[in-house]
């Protein structure tokens, strides 16, 4: 192995099961390591990339605000950062937005505001309530939202007040909440949690649970959000309409970005000195972020990912009858799709890297599909020969 693992492996704390690849460019939907392999992307750096690698309007953006400048201080007012929060109140439910650097800190930010929303009701009215088998992120809040053990068990204490229900159980969460509860955080589609997706019956009683006790919606949008599911946001296809979303990943285009997009009932919950952050809404990266939504919002977008989508589907089905002992399940929607196979996830991932295919593995038996929005037909083609050449080596 070249030096640069082991020197990897000499500096810097070994938190994270590195891939045997060391990439040197990347291109569109294709990364290249320093051989001059190519590989086809199929999860977009966990669902960053989503416009893939060097866009033309984004790499353009971020270099347009560099010349300009780089860092002020949210002590200034700038352009790139209004733009972008007047682009994301245009698109969506919310009339106001806070800006953070990842998704974790825009989830701390919706917990303080949660709770104060609360406080102003009850002081008793802080409970927060949330799923198992969900991600929220790695900060204390984040991980006590998060509902699987292995990712807190060993850094309790975590956050007080925070209760967990099973997903898609009605009864749970009716005995669950209560006058008490401020919050209901929820992802839609669990990602981490292996593509599972809420049903509609369960937004319902969701929406009339929150009407009876004033809890607050807070739907976790961080890897859904952005066009990933075919609508700019998953929750404008589950007919709800949240009280607050959390979105980042892709939405610096490649940059570090998050944000916390609020409705008008809310906009003056948190006030100055509250809360904050140094570089939460980097210029640069809302520039990107900018160019970001600009795309994601053309017209044709969004129906061309959710054709893509059914086409790759219904590929993977043709695969899944082929051999239906190793495709167990496909999930998903749009271009966030999870195909079951059981105990053979890691070996498919690790025979996908010698076909030139990056994929990704989530919840151990979950191959997670999350390629560029911007993956051709032709791409899709060329991703399930690989994966069939895979199945049938099995
Ligand atoms: C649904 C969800 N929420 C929160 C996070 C945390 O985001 P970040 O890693 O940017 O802190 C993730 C990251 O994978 C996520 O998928």
């Amino acid at each position: 192995m070249g030096e640069i693992f082991s020197e990897d492996k000499d500096y810097i704390l070994n938190l994270y099961n590195r891939n045997n690849l060391h990439i040197k460019k990347a291109d569109g939907c294709y990364l290249y390591d320093e051989s001059g392999k190519k590989y086809l992307d199929m999860f977009s750096g966990i669902a960053v990339n989503n416009l893939g690698q060097k866009h033309q309007e984004v790499t353009d953006a971020i270099l347009r605000q560099l010349e300009c400048y780089s860092h002020l201080s949210n002590f200034f007012v700038s352009e790139p950062v209004v733009n972008l929060a007047k682009l994301l109140v245009n698109n969506s439910f919310a009339s106001k937005v806070f800006f953070s650097n990842s998704g974790a800190e825009a989830n701390e930010a919706a917990i303080k505001l949660a709770r104060k929303y609360g406080r102003s009701k009850n002081s008793d009215k802080t409970e927060i309530v949330t799923f198992y088998n969900s991600f929220h992120g790695r900060t204390t809040g984040g991980m006590t939202l998060t509902g699987q053990p292995k990712y807190k068990d060993n850094f309790a204490p975590v956050l007080p007040q925070i209760k967990h229900v099973r997903f898609n159980d009605l009864t749970d969460i009716e005995s669950t909440v209560s006058n008490k509860t401020c919050a209901v955080f929820i992802e839609l589609i669990q990602g981490e949690g292996g593509i599972r997706e809420l049903s509609s019956e369960y937004v319902r009683k969701l929406k009339n649970l929150a009407e009876k006790h004033d809890f607050l919606i807070i739907i976790d949008e961080i890897q859904t959000g952005l066009c990933r599911t075919g609508e700019i946001f998953a929750h404008q296809e589950f007919n709800l309409t949240p009280d607050v979303v959390t979105i980042a990943k892709a939405l610096g285009g490649g940059l570090p970005l998050g944000a916390m997009l609020v409705n008008e009932k809310l906009e003056n919950v948190l006030v100055p000195g509250d809360h904050g952050s140094t570089f939460g809404g980097n210029p640069v990266a809302c520039a990107a972020g900018e160019a970001v939504l600009q795309v994601i919002s053309e017209q044709g977008f969004k129906n061309e990912v959710k054709t893509k989508g059914r086409y790759l589907v219904e590929k993977l089905n043709g695969l899944k009858e082929k051999y239906p002992n190793v495709i167990l399940d496909i999930r998903g929607k749009g271009l966030m799709i999870g195909l079951d196979v059981g105990e053979q996830a890691n070996i498919i991932k690790q025979k996908a890297f010698s076909k030139g295919l990056l994929l990704n593995v989530t919840s151990g038996s979950v191959v997670r599909l999350l390629p560029p929005l911007i993956i051709s037909f032709n791409q899709i083609d060329e991703f399930t020969d690989k994966l069939e050449f895979i199945l049938e080596e099995l």
